[in-house]
């Protein structure tokens, strides 16, 4: 028999409340055959002031010996900005080697947009997760005076730009519209963006059936609300992805319903899959958060660990339940992983 040997991550705020809908849901789609095993981490924002600790060698040994990772969401108004972050997130990210970061923008039947009209919306974005200005390469000098200059450097190497333009290609591949889009800022960002732009080109030619496009990142934004439907598979720069994932989930149904995978594609470090919104501790405990996005984003844990039958019975329950929406009554944050759990069931 099968086993699924997951490491679960709730975190702070309403992380714990989604967390549990989201193994709710996982449980009840997975096949009889398999034996879902979980161990529960208490990283966070408690861990964090108990101990000083965010994330230690130890945490990932232990994380390292799951299938997966399923966290909820890190961060609280009592801890300084950048210590859970750098210490908790883009550790892990950084040390499971999650280069793939995977955001999928899609319309749902039902749900609400800002957009006029009801446009087609369905495209993925590979971010880079590993370099970029992410990598706390930087400095200050003569800081706090009015001659301080800081540096934020952003690290871009065609191995890494490589690997990850690759995974976007045959993801582009794989769909039916085929196309991909590279999104930089190769007008201004020369020395990163003809980086980007010259491996892009290079891997273009063998994918003679995937149509390519360049766009600046000013530009995209424009595009991503004005023609949400010309995008398919977008890739870019870990920055810039950070900052367009935003506008995706924003036009696309909301941070509500926005899921995302931390992808290590080799399989050598387990994958984590999270919801793009936070913690949100203005709504925490009190059952208001919208489990949604984290049940997206156990159905995307379960396509790559290659339950796909699963995964899209989880996005059809979901697509059914938010197209039944309408006027009815807001839910609890359970109701609704209950309602998504019978659905998935049946
Ligand atoms: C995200 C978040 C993180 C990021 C922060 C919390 C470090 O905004 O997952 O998009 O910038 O990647
Ligand atoms: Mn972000």
């Amino acid at each position: 028999s099968r086993s699924l040997n997951l490491a679960v991550i709730p975190g702070d705020g309403i992380g714990q409340e989604v967390v549990a809908e989201g193994l709710k849901v996982l449980s009840a789609v997975l096949p009889q055959d398999v034996k879902l095993e979980t161990e529960e981490f208490d990283f966070g924002a408690r861990r964090y002031h108990a101990t000083g600790e965010t994330l230690t060698d130890a945490d990932l040994d232990a994380l390292k010996a799951h299938d997966a990772i399923l966290l909820g969401a890190i961060g609280d108004p009592s801890v300084p900005s950048g210590i859970l972050e750098r210490g908790f997130l883009l550790k892990l990210r950084f040390a499971f080697d999650h280069h793939v970061n995977l955001r999928p923008s899609k319309l749902l039947p039902g749900v609400a947009t800002p957009l006029a009209g009801q446009p087609e919306i369905d495209f993925v974005v590979v971010r880079e997760g590993t370099e970029g200005p992410y990598t706390g390469n930087g400095g200050t000098i003569r800081k706090g005076t009015e001659h301080e200059v800081a540096t934020e450097v952003s690290v871009n190497t065609a191995y890494g730009v490589e690997r990850v333009v690759r995974d976007a290609f045959a993801r582009a591949q794989a769909r039916p519209r085929k196309k991909l889009a590279l999104i930089h800022k190769n007008n201004v960002l020369t020395f990163a963006g003809h980086l980007w732009t010259n491996v892009f080109n290079k891997v273009a030619e063998e994918y003679p059936e995937v149509t390519t496009e360049y766009m600046h990142v000013d530009a995209a934004t424009i595009y991503l609300v004005t023609q949400p439907e010309r995008f398919d598979v977008i890739v870019t720069d870990n920055l810039f992805g950070d900052i367009i994932t935003d506008l995706a989930a924003a036009v696309s149904g909301g941070i509500g319903v926005a899921a995302s995978g931390n992808i290590n594609p080799s399989g050598e470090f387990p994958s984590m899959f999270e919801p793009v919104h936070g913690s949100a501790p203005d709504i925490a405990g009190q059952g208001k958060a919208d489990p949604t996005a984290t049940v997206l984003s156990v159905a995307l844990l379960l396509r790559h660990l290659g339950y796909e039958a699963e995964a899209a019975r989880i996005e059809d329950a979901v697509s059914a339940d938010l197209g039944e929406r309408g006027d009815k009554p807001a839910r609890s944050t359970s109701e609704i992983g209950d309602a998504l759990a019978v659905r998935v069931a049946g």
